[in-house]
């Protein structure tokens, strides 16, 4: 990830001379404390310097308040405290320990005031007050997984994404220094992991908990025009119409598949397509309906939490999940739709294809093709398996549900 190490960070002089003297009074204060505890026992006395970072940086965060001293010995002592009592309270039955059982999972030893169980993609200062870090909190969060082959595709699409976007880059190539030619790479996020694929890295890096300020999230491929479009009246579009699950109409140009997704000329937005005769056996279901493709899909916060715990680990190309989206959603018709006038290209280049490998003398994006179509099957199974064995807990004859 392209976040600054401490390392990266320029020190003046004589703040690192403040560090060294620090981090000097620091050892002494252990040893001070070793000398004047002569009953701790010298596997105890482990703990300290493992302690020193942190207790370092206490002092310094403190330094003006002249009770770094304290500040100091409070800390060492509590963790003494706290490893003591903590074997204690396995055998006592202490109402003073707290215990909230509807902290998150693991966090129940936790006043719940102090609970972060939510974070953010916002870059902060490394001074001043944290409450002055940021002046602006993008509201929505926009992803592109690219290669640094389409950076002037990516230059291009970023500008239609204004001040109230967050952008993540995905390098799969592991090229990313490069893009610092482009004035908004300085503060977009930039995760470089070579050779994933755009559900892979969004399964690992778009936990709903780490986007849950984000409104709307966009999670999109490189290899979209987008002339004709401009994201804030595109979510304001999307609001208007209460779509949980949408995409920008598709300008219709050879090589598109679906019909749903194929931009209208005549609309803001359409939620429901005539097929192929005998394509849908439903008109409210995929393709006709409930349903956008997984190039350019944008997903509210709600909508997305659900998704986001239906991409399996191991399926990483995503193949199938256009089509059960609608389990997110209710009702599915209403809430998943296409823009019409906010509308992209779709230029298919088979960039990520390339990243395959060579086996049993076949292209490389032979390969990948073929593992699509296995991804998309196995994808599948596993739903209908979950679902049945669900309505077979449930006692519920599954041939009787709706979930086909
Ligand atoms: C820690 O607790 C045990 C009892 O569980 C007690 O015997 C021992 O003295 C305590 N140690 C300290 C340093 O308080
Ligand atoms: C703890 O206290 C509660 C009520 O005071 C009691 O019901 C419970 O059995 C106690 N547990 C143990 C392990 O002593
Ligand atoms: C960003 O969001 C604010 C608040 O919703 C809005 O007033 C402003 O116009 C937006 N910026 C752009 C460039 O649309």
């Amino acid at each position: 990830m392209g976040i600054l190490g401490r390392s990266a960070i320029t020190r003046k002089p004589n703040e690192s001379m403040r560090l060294i003297v620090t981090t000097f009074i620091g050892v002494v204060f252990g040893f001070l404390i070793g000398v004047s505890f002569p009953t701790i026992r010298l596997t105890k006395l482990n703990l300290p310097s493992s302690l020193l970072p942190t207790v370092d940086l206490t002092y310094v965060e403190d330094k003006n308040s002249g009770a770094s001293d304290q500040t100091l010995l409070h800390t060492w002592s509590s963790v003494q405290n706290n490893k003591n009592s903590s074997t204690q309270a396995q055998n006592l039955n202490d109402t003073s320990k707290i215990w909230v059982p509807s902290n998150p999972r693991g966090a129940e030893r936790l006043a719940p005031g102090i609970v972060a169980s939510e974070s953010d993609f916002y870059l902060r200062r490394l001074w001043g007050k944290p409450s002055e870090d940021l002046t602006i909190k993008p509201k929505y969060l926009v992803t592109f997984t690219v290669g640094y082959n389409q950076r002037l595709n990516i230059d291009a699409a970023v500008k239609k994404f204004s001040e109230n976007f967050t952008i993540l880059l995905f390098h799969y190539d592991g090229r990313t220094t490069e893009w610092d030619e482009f004035e908004w790479s300085k503060r977009a996020i930039h995760v470089s992991i070579r050779r994933q694929t755009k559900w892979w890295y969004a399964k690992r890096f778009l936990h709903p908990d780490i986007v849950a300020p984000y409104d709307y999230i966009f999670i999109w491929d490189e290899d979209l025009g987008v002339e004709h479009f401009n994201a804030e009246e595109y979510i304001k579009l999307v609001r208007k119409h209460g779509l949980e699950i949408s995409q920008p109409g598709l300008e219709p140009n050879k090589g598109l598949t679906w019909q749903m997704t194929k931009r209208r000329g005549d609309r803001e937005v359409h939620k429901e397509t005539q097929e192929k005769p005998g394509w849908c056996t439903d008109p409210h279901l995929p393709p006709c309906a409930a349903f956008v493709e997984i190039m350019a899909p944008v997903f509210s916060r709600e909508a997305w939490r659900c998704v986001w715990h239906m991409i399996q680990n191991d399926l990483v190309h995503g193949w199938g999940l256009d089509f059960a989206l609608r389990k997110c959603v209710e009702p599915a018709h209403e809430k998943i739709g296409v823009v019409d006038s906010q509308w992209i290209l779709h230029q298919t280049v088979p960039s990520l294809g390339n990243q395959g490998e060579s086996q049993n003398g076949k292209k490389p994006w032979e390969g990948v093709r073929e593992r699509c179509r296995k991804e998309w099957t196995m994808f599948q199974g596993r739903m209908s398996n979950a679902e049945n064995a669900y309505y077979k807990a449930m006692g519920i004859d599954p041939s009787k549900t709706t979930a086909h």
